[in-house]
């Protein structure tokens, strides 16, 4: 059977370079994108497009019916910052979208699921730093509860019901194509527009505050390639920890002012730094390289150029 792939929550900061990875990779008419609302012109005009709530169960299944889809990537959850301002719409977004998708693959109607989990499934009790793969996680955030839970739920899923379901823990997520969507880490992206519009950024983080990190290239290919491996290879069916670099708002403002001299950073915490507290600052992890051969390429170098490059090239 012709692979056939519906992302939910396409529209978003991974969701829309995701879409466009997959649709070059398998052909556009392969790909059907999905969300609540409409996305940039590019991933509007590349290929399908469905109008769908991820909370909607009879709307996911018609659409992989009709479109006899037989792969989902489930995107759309409301990130770490949003949701400690709406917990229980958090909740049950982030809750009944999973749900609906593992009930879909338990029924055999779709036969493999991509589902993000999060740094944020760690709290301030797990080792801070080369955080394991298997440790304390007591997250404290709404949304770390919710990554938490549905890391059991998915290897439950493929425990009792032989569900074919891979997950990575992201790190915070960098890119320039999407703006990002309401997490702890976004400050990392904020960053490079005001120091090319302003010359000058006030970050929501303290200075010293390391946090693990990802540029969206990496991060893109970690997820096609988990999805692409065998699935023997797929040990681990919660959520494999990715590591990428880790840095501080200090340390990302001394390397953009390497490549423009007059940028100036200043520091105002406000709610998200509790929430930056209470996550590792960086990622062992030793199970991806081993189990689907895992290995992060870009470097808070060689991250910069690339994401100045990128905004230039966009303006
Ligand atoms: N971006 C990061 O740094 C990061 C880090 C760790 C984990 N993640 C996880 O990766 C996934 C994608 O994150 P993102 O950064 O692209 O988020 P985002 O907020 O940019 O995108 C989420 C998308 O989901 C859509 N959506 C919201 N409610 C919906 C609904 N009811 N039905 C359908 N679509 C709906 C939104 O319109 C949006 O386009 C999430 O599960 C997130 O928790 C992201």
């Amino acid at each position: 059977m012709a692979q056939k792939i519906l992302i939910i929550g396409a529209c978003g900061q991974i969701g829309t370079e995701l879409t466009l990875a997959l649709r070059k990779k398998h052909g556009n008419q392969q790909v059907i994108a999905s969300d609540i609302r409409e996305g940039n012109e590019e991933l509007m005009n590349s290929g399908p497009f469905e109008t769908l709530d991820a909370t909607n169960y009879k709307a996911i299944e018609d659409i992989v019916l009709h479109h006899e889809v037989n792969e989902v990537y489930l995107m759309a959850a409301m990130l770490s910052a949003t949701a400690e301002k709406f917990p229980m719409r958090g909740w049950h977004l982030n809750m009944d979208s999973l749900f609906n998708v593992l009930n879909l693959a338990k029924d055999k109607k779709i036969t493999k699921v991509f589902w993000p989990s999060s740094i944020a499934v760690f709290g301030p009790s797990t080792p801070k730093t080369n955080t394991p793969q298997t440790t304390v996680m007591e997250p404290t955030t709404v949304y770390g509860i919710s990554k938490q839970t549905g890391e059991r739920w998915c290897e439950y899923y493929h425990n009792k019901y032989g569900v074919d379901v891979r997950s990575i823990r992201y790190p915070g997520l960098i890119s320039y194509k999407t703006p990002p969507g309401g997490g702890t880490t976004d400050y990392a992206v904020e960053i490079y527009h005001k120091a090319l519009e302003e010359k000058a950024y006030t970050s929501f983080l303290s200075k010293n505050t390391a946090l693990p990190m990802m540029f969206m290239d990496d991060a893109i290919r970690a997820t096609i390639s988990i999805m692409e491996a065998p699935a023997e290879a797929i040990k681990i069916r919660s959520s494999y920890n990715l590591g990428g670099i880790s840095f501080t708002p200090e340390e990302i403002a001394a390397v953009i002012k390497n490549e423009i001299p007059e940028f100036k950073i200043d520091y105002a915490p406000d709610f998200r730094q509790e929430i930056a507290d209470s996550w590792p600052s960086s990622i062992d992890d030793t199970e991806a390289q081993n189990d689907w051969n895992w290995k992060h390429e870009f470097d808070l170098n060689t991250m910069t150029k690339a994401m100045l490059n990128g905004l230039k090239s966009l303006s």
